[in-house]
């Protein structure tokens, strides 16, 4: 049989990258192939090949046996090609229907011109709820969660009839129930013939989906093995070209003063009276479901959003957080979850993105001193290993994991007191992953107080010294680094706790 798609010869360049080169690799109909590499290895513009949104300098592809010619989205999508991208491309202002239809809406059949809605929505609702999805077709896109959004885009997906989907790194926003409907999902597809082609940089995650894994590192294929044929560590070596420590030591750091406290903290369903404590070279660990109320507590912490009520004090003086800017000017920073919309300057260079908040430090009499900047970035891009031409590349040209470090790059670079990180590593290959990890680290045993949120408990049981757990809006549980475990965290999380310490929350204020 004629493997469902083969890449040949393919090659690709950017201004000063080579992206892709020499590339060819088969996939089979109904398989799972993944396709992992470190940041910047190449594998999004492979597929963004593979689905027309840009064209490859050489190289032939062939589906079902027959060359195509892929030069444009559209023919993609002519040709059973669909790809669920890494970075979200709905359009917030339109509903999830108009989304999934956009472009080829149903029309009446009385008047041609007229998009026959009853029906667009209709559809819509039909591939929404085979999916299990809790959410209406009428919703505007701005109104769900990222996760929602994330799961609007593989409904999108899926309703054209596609011999061919691409996943782009689709679970990194999603929980794991979500992820565990998504996969149940991938496999059903898989058995009706589709051919599935899954990016991710969670390991468990291709190990538990893929029936093949292949390896890229610098735009060339080093490998390509059947998952059950080969290790996660042999996986992670052909990455890296390496062996790889992964996980560091946690160093233990004597934890300080007191110096963030935050009290009876209310912000509707989301925040319902939080008190949390944070000391100095400490790192708290922030775990829960997507929805509980992580990343509304780190955005009033930083004073991105109005509360109703509660009290935050930094060093025992209370503080008044109207905006961002009062946040930092305080020494907080922040790493929001949504990177794209509230982290970068997409449009500006690698060096403006990590030095804007640097600014007033480093500008004396008005003018900014070039030098002194750029050895601060060449400085950070050196220690996060960030993959960039030059410190003059737009944010928008790096890789998705690259701009993510761009942004941690930016409040390192900083020296807050407090940094809140909301999923620091989302998006991010398992060598930066350590890098990012030893860095944490390494700033609270110089003295700052972090507090990071993530969805993946081993990232909170390994770098956390405490871990508090939110559900609903509240802090329903507290561990110490010795006492957590991943099932007492999960326990906590989705609501069966047995009696857990929680002085602070008993608190009244
Ligand atoms: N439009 C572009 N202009 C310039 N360079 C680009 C462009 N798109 C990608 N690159 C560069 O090509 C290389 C490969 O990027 P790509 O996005 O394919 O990596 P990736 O494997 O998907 O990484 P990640 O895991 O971080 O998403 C990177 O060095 C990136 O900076
Ligand atoms: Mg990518």
């Amino acid at each position: 049989m004629k493997p469902r798609l083969k890449f040949e010869h393919i090659y690709k360049a950017f201004p000063g990258v080579q992206a892709v080169r020499d590339f060819s690799l088969e996939a089979q109909s109904a398989e799972i192939l993944a396709l992992v590499g470190e940041n910047g290895a190449g594998k999004s513009t492979l597929m963004n090949i593979l689905s027309g949104a840009i064209l490859a300098d050489s190289g032939r592809i062939f589906l079902d046996g027959e060359e195509v010619m892929i030069d444009s989205p559209r023919r993609a999508l002519e040709l059973g090609i669909t790809m669920i991208h890494q970075e979200l491309a709905l359009i917030p202002q339109m509903s999830v229907g108009q989304n999934i239809f956009l472009g080829r809406e149903p029309r009446l059949s009385t008047l041609r011109a007229m998009v026959d809605w009853k029906e667009l929505y209709r559809l819509a609702q039909q591939e929404l709820d085979r999916l299990g999805l809790k959410i209406s077709a009428r919703d505007l896109v701005q109104d769900l969660t990222i996760a929602q959004r994330q799961m609007v885009e593989i409904a999108k997906a899926l309703s054209y009839k596609a011999r061919l989907i691409v996943l782009d790194e689709p679970t990194s926003a999603l929980s794991e129930r979500e992820i565990e409907t998504l996969f149940d999902l991938m496999r059903s597809l898989r058995q009706h013939g589709v051919t599935l082609i899954f990016i991710s940089h969670r390991l468990e995650e291709v190990f538990a989906v893929a029936d093949r894994i292949a390896v890229m590192r610098d735009g060339q294929l080093i490998g390509v093995k059947a998952a059950n044929e080969i290790s996660r560590d042999e996986v992670v070596e052909m990455m890296v070209g390496r062996e790889l420590k992964e996980f560091f030591p946690k160093a233990n750091v004597q934890r300080g003063a007191l110096v963030l406290s935050v009290r009876g903290l209310k912000r509707g369903k989301n925040l319902r009276g939080i008190n949390l404590d944070l000391y100095q070279g400490e790192i708290v660990g922030v775990a829960g479901l997507v929805g509980s109320g992580r990343s509304e507590l780190a955005r009033a912490i930083f004073g991105a959003d109005r509360v109703e009520a509660g009290k935050i004090s930094l060093n025992g003086k209370e503080i008044q957080l109207h905006k961002p800017e009062d946040a930092i000017r305080l020494g907080i920073g922040f790493v929001p979850e949504d990177r794209k919309a509230q982290g970068l300057f997409l449009g500006q260079s690698v060096r403006s993105n990590i030095v804007i908040s640097l600014l007033n430090r480093i500008s004396q009499l008005g003018f900014i001193r070039f030098k002194l900047a750029d050895e601060l970035v060449e400085k950070m891009i050196r220690q996060l290993n960030i993959k960039t031409p030059s410190v003059q590349q737009r944010v928008r040209n790096l890789s998705g994991g690259n701009q993510q470090k761009v942004v941690i790059a930016r409040w390192m670079s900083l020296n807050p007191k407090v940094l809140i990180l909301d999923e620091p590593t989302r998006g991010v290959d398992v060598a930066a992953k350590a890098e990012i990890h030893a860095l944490i680290s390494k700033l609270a045993g110089q003295g700052v107080s972090i507090l990071m949120i993530s969805s993946e408990l081993l990232e909170i049981l390994g770098v956390s010294d405490r871990i508090l757990v939110m559900r609903e809006g509240n802090i329903t549980a507290e561990f110490s680094r010795k006492e957590a475990t991943q099932e007492a965290i999960m326990r906590a999380a989705t609501g069966q706790v047995d009696n857990q310490r929680l002085s602070l929350q008993s608190q009244t204020v």
